[in-house]
């Protein structure tokens, strides 16, 4: 039997869902942000701090995400938003300090920058929040790949990642959650194999995790992850840390040599994400001009817009480093980038 792959088979199922389920809301991607109960009492209010990913799946969409008042994400990021990263790329734990009131919530924060590659002081955040009473999210996307990663360390109480930035396969992720805080949580939706018993007058679901995984699960994905995650503990973390810990000092360095060429600081303590820019050159431009040297690279904002414009920059070259780089690997970027800035700049 041969199987057509449609090349728009995914953008396909995607408009097929929006068609079909119109009134299905908006689920966010949290990636920096502070949750404040609502001074009207009624509903609390998502408060979007400067260090946020995906910041524009939510903006625009000043909607209230559950009826009832229980989120209400905010279309104004200025009215209650602060960027929190200040110079040379490092967190401002005192200007963070700041920001948590009692009526704080939730604090989610990134553990790498996907921009700037700066690793996010996470356990004094938590003791910080958790002095206030608030829960803290981490976004561990760019970690788990690439450090230890120990949640009961980092005391956090939720911990997210993706699949496909751990090796795993696309669609695939994680959400770690402390059980007092799971527990104490509804589920976000229903579906088969959540519920302990149904009747008219009440539903009562299953302990967490089960009343969270609502409906058949991506089994083989779930399968395929769990050999990445094997895969990268097999190679081991710290390995892998120190690998590229050797490799983003080496990066960095080669690329700040070059002239006209700006990296964006990430602070004393960065690892395997390199953003940078070369002077008079659009990102887009120095993207193709790499790409054509045979060096993958992403350009543009990296879904954290309120971060460009606190950098005053539309955009950078990152370039993201993995398990399977190596030094000469750097040694063609660098090259790439300086025939780059012949072409451009002279
Ligand atoms: C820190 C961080 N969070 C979240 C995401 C988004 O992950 P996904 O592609 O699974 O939506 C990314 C992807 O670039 C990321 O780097």
């Amino acid at each position: 039997m041969k199987i057509r792959v449609e090349r728009d088979g995914l953008a396909d199922a995607v408009a097929w869902v929006a068609r079909s389920l119109p009134s299905r809301p908006p689920v966010p991607v949290l990636g920096g942000v502070l949750l404040d109960a609502g001074s009207d009492g009624i509903s609390d209010t998502l408060t979007v701090s400067g260090f946020d990913y995906e910041v524009s799946a939510t903006v625009g969409v000043p909607a209230t995400i559950a009826d009832g008042g229980r989120l209400l994400v905010s279309g104004r990021i200025g009215d209650h938003g602060t960027a929190i990263m200040l110079a040379r790329g490092e967190f401002d734990l005192a200007a963070f300090e700041t920001l948590l009131t009692p009526r704080t919530r939730l604090v989610a924060v990134t553990h790498i920058s996907n921009v700037t590659g700066t690793l996010l002081p996470v356990e004094r955040i938590v003791q910080l929040a958790h002095d206030r009473e608030a829960k803290v999210l981490v976004d561990g996307c760019q970690a788990v790949p690439r450090m230890p990663v120990d949640v009961q360390a980092l005391g956090c109480d939720f911990y997210v990642f993706s699949g496909h930035k751990a090796y795993g396969p696309t669609g695939t992720g994680i959400l770690y959650g402390r059980y007092d805080a799971l527990s104490s949580m509804p589920p976000w939706q229903t579906g088969g194999g959540m519920i302990a018993s149904v009747e008219y007058a009440k539903t009562e679901f299953l302990e967490p995790p089960h009343r969270f995984e609502a409906g058949t699960p991506d089994i083989a994905g779930a399968v395929g992850l769990g050999l990445a995650l094997d895969f990268v503990e097999g190679i081991g973390r710290e390995a892998i840390a120190e690998h590229e810990q050797v490799l983003t000092g080496y990066a960095v360095d080669k690329l700040s040599r070059i002239p006209d060429v700006q990296v964006v600081p990430g602070g004393q303590r960065r690892l395997s994400v390199i953003s940078f820019n070369v002077d008079g050159v659009h990102p887009h431009d120095v993207g193709t001009v790499l790409d054509q040297h045979g060096v993958a690279v992403r350009v543009g904002h990296h879904c954290a817009q309120p971060l460009m414009d606190k950098l005053g920059i539309a955009g950078t070259v990152r370039a993201s480093l993995g398990l399977y780089n190596d030094e000469a690997d750097i040694d063609r970027l660098a090259a790439a980038v300086k025939a780059c800035r012949e072409m451009f700049v002279r």
